[in-house]
């Protein structure tokens, strides 16, 4: 079948990269001249990509109007005898009756669990609730999960699957441009405990990825940016012209048309799929990732969770940005840049005036990431080209936070 031949050829193109393997940020940051090149991967309207991680390999499927799709892949891959689909009552209100019909029609077995949407939702009660579901069912280890919807039911559902009789196999068909660009790859799954986010969880890689940019036209404008947050951050820790593009394509993505959007979001799939095979569980190169999420992360904990998680990254590449200019790293001009592009997006760029300064402060020497206290900055280099450094002074984030 031509497709199939065409896929391998996809996937020889990701093998070269997954197999380049770079073991420490000076070669991951050496190929960040790749061409950023949106369009380049586009495959009558599909586009098939490769995380390479020896036998846990898996493609990311992206492709407009794939939802109804995905029981047909799903029937070839395999990996299960049947599936259940676990969504947020929103999402699954918008999108089960079309990926159920597909299922069905394929010929896959399926069963529908669902939880109150919102991050709240992300705990351990609605996981042991949900492999109550599971066990009532007879779900056993030939048996998989699909996990429909944002970040947050593809945090729960990857995190149920891999401890669910010590570990199922399962799908991901992300909703949101979060989950498209960033969550569904890469294999970190999760729940947060009152003490803190993401504080329980595992590295459990999905068997695939789908992906359909139609979905994301019922998405809320808020919704939309924080995917853009991320969208933008990895333009600047790997990809320079993909950057200009943002900026030239930025009608078009907004107005979320479907091409645009795919083409973007294939972009930043293979660059997370890059930095994941090169580091799956963030010793070292993979935590370019968090570029803005550092102080973000600060921000966003000061703020009590009222900024949104895009807007917290935002402000945090934008102040982390000036941290490298006055370290000297990067210049006036790309900051300048940057915060242009931020803002051109609809994302904020400064610290509001009424959070408490101290308390940020107190929150990057608590953050999880930290190595004795010392927390990490992800600092560009250039647009394209970032380092990692915990040699930051205080006087320079006093700095950044006084905008
Ligand atoms: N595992 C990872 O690598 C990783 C990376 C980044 C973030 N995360 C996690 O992701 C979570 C955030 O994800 P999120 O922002 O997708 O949140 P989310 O899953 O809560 O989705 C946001 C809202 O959008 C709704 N929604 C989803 N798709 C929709 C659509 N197409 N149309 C209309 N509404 C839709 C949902 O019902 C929900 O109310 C956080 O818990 C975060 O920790 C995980
Ligand atoms: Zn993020």
């Amino acid at each position: 079948m031509p497709s199939r031949f065409l896929l391998l050829a996809f996937c020889f193109g990701f093998e070269t990269l997954a197999r380049s393997r770079a073991t420490g940020l000076s070669r991951l940051t050496a190929r960040i001249s790749e061409p950023g090149n949106m369009g380049q991967a586009m495959l009558n309207d599909e586009i098939r990509l490769k995380v390479g991680l020896g036998d846990r390999s898996y493609a990311i499927i992206i492709r407009d109007g794939l939802l109804t799709g995905v029981g047909a892949d799903l029937a070839d891959l395999g990996s299960a005898r049947r599936y259940a689909v676990v969504a947020d009552d929103r999402v699954a209100g918008l999108f089960a009756t079309a990926l159920l019909a597909g299922l069905k029609q394929a010929g896959v077995r399926v069963e529908l669990l669902t939880f109150p949407h919102g991050e709240t939702s992300k705990n351990m009660t609605t996981i042991s609730q949900l492999a109550s579901d599971l066990a009532r069912l007879g779900w056993d280890r030939g048996d998989g999960l699909i996990a429909l919807g944002g970040g947050v039911s593809g945090d729960i559902t990857g995190f149920l699957a891999s401890i669910y009789m010590r570990g199922i196999p399962f799908v991901q068909v992300p909703t949101t441009l979060l989950a498209q660009v960033d969550s569904s790859v890469g294999g970190k799954t999760g729940v947060d405990i009152p003490e803190g986010k993401n504080l329980l969880g595992s590295f459990y890689q999905p068997r695939r990825v789908y992906i359909d940019p139609g979905v994301l036209a019922s998405l809320p404008p808020h919704e939309m940016r924080n995917g853009l947050a991320e969208v933008i951050k990895y333009g600047v820790i790997y990809d320079g012209d993909f950057f200009g593009q943002l900026k030239q394509r930025r009608e078009s993505i907004l107005a979320r048309d479907r091409q645009a959007l795919a083409t973007v979001i294939a972009r930043c799939c293979a660059i997370k799929a890059e930095v994941v095979a090169a580091d799956e569980r963030e010793a070292d190169s993979r935590r370019i990732l968090n570029f803005g999420h550092t102080l973000g992360h600060a921000v966003e904990a000061a703020s009590d969770y009222t900024l949104a998680h895009g807007a917290a990254v935002a402000i945090g590449m934008a102040t982390v940005a000036e941290i490298a200019v006055a370290k000297g790293l990067w210049s006036r001009e790309d900051a300048e840049n940057l915060r242009g592009l931020i803002e051109a997006y609809g994302l904020p760029t400064q610290v509001p005036p009424e959070l408490d300064r101290q308390r940020i402060k107190a929150y990057l020497k608590t953050d999880k990431k930290c190595v004795v206290g010392r927390p990490f900055f992800v600092l560009p280099l250039a647009i394209g080209k970032v380092t990692i450094s915990d040699e930051v002074d205080e006087r320079l984030i006093d700095q950044a936070l006084a905008g």
